[in-house]
């Protein structure tokens, strides 16, 4: 592990604590040796698939991004009114750090730490958000939010809030979910918060046709996670071979999305072959959907309490200000 900060302009620092790959390695693999195979969606992101990402949010298709904005951009000034100003606001899986910005002028943060997994998207992202904010401080981490990372030695005292948007929590199991926050009271301690978005359910047509694109970018960010796992386990998969199904798992409430195997064949990885049957499926995401009952149950339950939301008018997305319940 790297943890030497890189400087690359004056107000923005990246440090590198990416897990070890031999770890990923066994990760992988188990879940390719188990009876419902299944790649975690966090090796989704190489540089390709954060880029293929973007274009997803880009698509007519896609509502959660735009939808989310647009609530960020209507009540940014009410938001700084709860996370305050001059908070150090850290945001785990911050990809192109888009959304960040429609805050900023409102929180003028002390600080801001985007940590992703994308090391290289991490990097420019960063970069672009420093030379476009001069007067703002990023540290930029890459590591995997679900593992162990550190925060930065350099970081300035005040109120830690992290920023969480996307639904990026949906893409965790429930119980996961409610782990991951409740460890987020170590950042925030108990005068932090978290602002949080969080994909709301909606008809099963809406919510297809956004994993189902007609252009089909949603198809190809799928099939992807493949090139990614030939680079990690000097694998041989053939994404000409696996097509591309995301359907809405009513009774589970959750977007699945699966690579299917077009016929009966073997992949090597590392000197053992993995058999696939014609029509069997690696399960690559879960993307859980919340009434706003649902999600404050799961707040309360990781220990926090939901002080306000904010919705667009057709309620299709949320964002919420989450603080630490006092006993
Ligand atoms: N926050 C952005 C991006 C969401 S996409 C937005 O709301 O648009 C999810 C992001 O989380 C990606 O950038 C991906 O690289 C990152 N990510 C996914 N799993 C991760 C993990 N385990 N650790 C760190 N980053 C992760
Ligand atoms: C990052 N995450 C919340 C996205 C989602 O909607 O679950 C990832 C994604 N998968 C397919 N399209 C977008």
């Amino acid at each position: 592990m790297l943890n030497a900060a890189k400087k690359p302009i004056d107000n923005v620092y990246f440090e590198d604590q990416q897990p070890d790959v031999t770890d990923s390695r066994d990760e992988i693999l188990a879940g390719l040796k188990a009876r419902q195979k299944r790649i975690n969606p966090k090796y989704f992101y190489d540089e390709r698939g954060s880029e293929l990402f973007e274009q997803i949010t880009e698509t007519p298709e896609y509502y959660p991004t735009r939808t989310e904005l647009s609530i960020l951009d209507l009540y940014a000034e009410e938001m700084a009114e709860y996370c305050g100003t001059e908070c150090v606001l850290i945001e785990p899986g911050s990809g192109s750090s888009e959304k960040v910005r429609l805050l900023l002028d409102a929180l003028r943060p002390a600080a801001y730490v985007p940590l992703d997994i994308s090391a290289d998207f991490l990097y420019q992202s960063a970069v672009r958000l420093g030379r476009e904010f001069p007067w703002l401080t990023v540290h930029a981490i890459c590591a995997d939010f679900s593992d162990q990372w550190q925060a930065p030695d350099l970081l300035p005292d005040g109120k830690r809030v992290v920023f969480y948007p996307g639904s990026t929590i949906g893409n965790m199991e429930p119980d996961i979910a409610k782990v991951f926050l409740s460890q987020l009271r170590e950042i925030t301690g108990e005068e932090g918060g978290v602002l949080i978005g969080v994909d709301l359910h909606k008809s099963e047509a809406v919510l297809n046709k956004a994993y189902n694109d007609d252009q089909g970018v949603t198809a190809e960010f799928n099939l992807n996670v493949l090139n990614q796992m030939n680079r990690m386990l000097e694998a041989d998969f053939d994404a000409n071979v696996f097509s591309h199904r995301a359907f809405y798992n009513t009774s589970q409430q959750r977007i699945e999305m699966h690579l299917v195997s077009k016929k009966q064949h073997s992949v090597c990885i590392e000197n053992e072959y993995i058999e696939f049957e014609e029509g069997e499926t690696i399960h690559t995401e879960n993307s859980y959907k919340y009434t706003l009952d649902s999600f404050s149950e799961l707040a309360h339950g990781a220990g926090f309490a939901v002080r306000q939301s904010w919705l667009d008018e057709q309620s299709l997305f949320s964002v919420h200000y989450l603080e630490v319940t006092r006993l």
